[in-house]
């Protein structure tokens, strides 16, 4: 529909002239972008090869077998932009802390993940900033956290990701982003930062573990901090029973969470598919053709 409606739009551009069909073809909607609703259209679908059986080969898209090998000792900073897209999607902690005299802070991290549940423990990979000379390239997050031992992780989802670009600019300590982009501050519970009120889920955490990384010149470059939560809250308009144990979870469906991909990019999830666990008997099932024939021999 949207293409053939700019076929018709070139049409009338073109009883205007060849600027205007240049002007139309520059706007064809299939080269811009689609402004997105507010929830996803999630969808399920299959995998690939949902006639696989144990042993057969999965076909790769590959016609070579040859890989580019990545010395982390002599490219230093500039594994960055390899990490940041080879390790996608990630998940976005997006952090509100206080310094030790109040003054508030947010941003995101997407060196990020959830590692246990029982407590649950989170851990955020804070990169050193030559920006922040004062502070040994600490930046104003991790310095507040490391001062108070306390902050706040809150879940990114599509519906405030404008605001949050926001808060990434290189603003000076004492400046509050979240007073800035124009989001909410939630008073928490167990801890004295505030939850961003727009995000559908928070983690109250408090600091219990700080590792400094140092590089192979033996130059401290980050650090990777270790939170144990608290308390956690989830909206009551993205909660849902899990069909298999009865358990409060978030649905998928109004969740709309936010990944980070490679460069600047940000990634949806629009389709998922469930692939069951293999039951213990297919342990019995030969892995592969040879496998199978030396099965066959003994
Ligand atoms: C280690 O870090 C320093 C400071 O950021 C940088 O100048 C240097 O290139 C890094 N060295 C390596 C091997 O990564
Ligand atoms: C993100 O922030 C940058 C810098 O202010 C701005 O140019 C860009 O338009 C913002 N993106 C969105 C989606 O708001």
């Amino acid at each position: 529909m949207a293409v053939q409606g700019n076929i018709l739009t070139a049409f009338a551009a073109g009883a205007l002239g060849a600027s205007g069909i240049l002007v139309s073809l520059l706007r064809n909607p299939t080269w811009s972008r689609r402004i997105l609703g507010h929830r996803n259209q999630i969808e399920e679908v299959s995998t690939l090869h949902p006639d696989y059986k144990p042993g057969d080969k999965q076909p790769s898209p590959f016609t070579s077998d040859k890989y580019l090998a990545l010395n982390p000792a002599e490219l230093g900073d500039a594994m960055y932009p390899f990490m940041i897209s080879a390790v996608v999607p990630r998940p976005v902690a997006f952090v509100s802390s206080l310094s030790k005299n109040g003054a508030g802070n947010l941003s995101p991290y997407s060196y990020f993940n959830a590692m246990s549940h029982d407590p649950p423990m989170v851990v955020i990979g804070h990169s050193y900033s030559s920006a922040k000379k004062d502070t040994g390239g600490k930046k104003d997050t991790l310095a507040n956290i490391l001062e108070t031992g306390e902050f706040v992780v809150n879940i990114m989802n599509e519906w405030y990701v404008e605001a949050a670009n926001f808060t990434c600019g290189p603003y000076d300590r004492g400046i509050n982003e979240m007073t800035l982009s124009g989001l909410t501050p939630m008073e928490s519970v167990k801890v004295k930062p505030p939850r961003v009120k727009e995000s559908a889920v928070h983690f109250e955490c408090k600091l219990v573990h700080s590792y400094e990384i140092k590089n192979h010149t033996g130059k401290a470059t980050g650090m990777i901090v270790v939170g144990e939560v608290l308390l956690a809250h989830m909206h009551e308009e993205v909660a849902t029973k899990s069909p298999h144990s009865g358990h409060d979870v978030v649905d998928l469906k109004k969740y709309s969470p936010v990944s980070r991909l490679g460069g600047v990019s940000y990634g949806r999830t629009t389709e998922y598919y469930n692939i069951p666990r293999p039951p213990k008997e297919e342990q019995k099932t030969p892995k592969t053709a040879s496998e199978a024939d030396e099965k066959a021999r003994l």
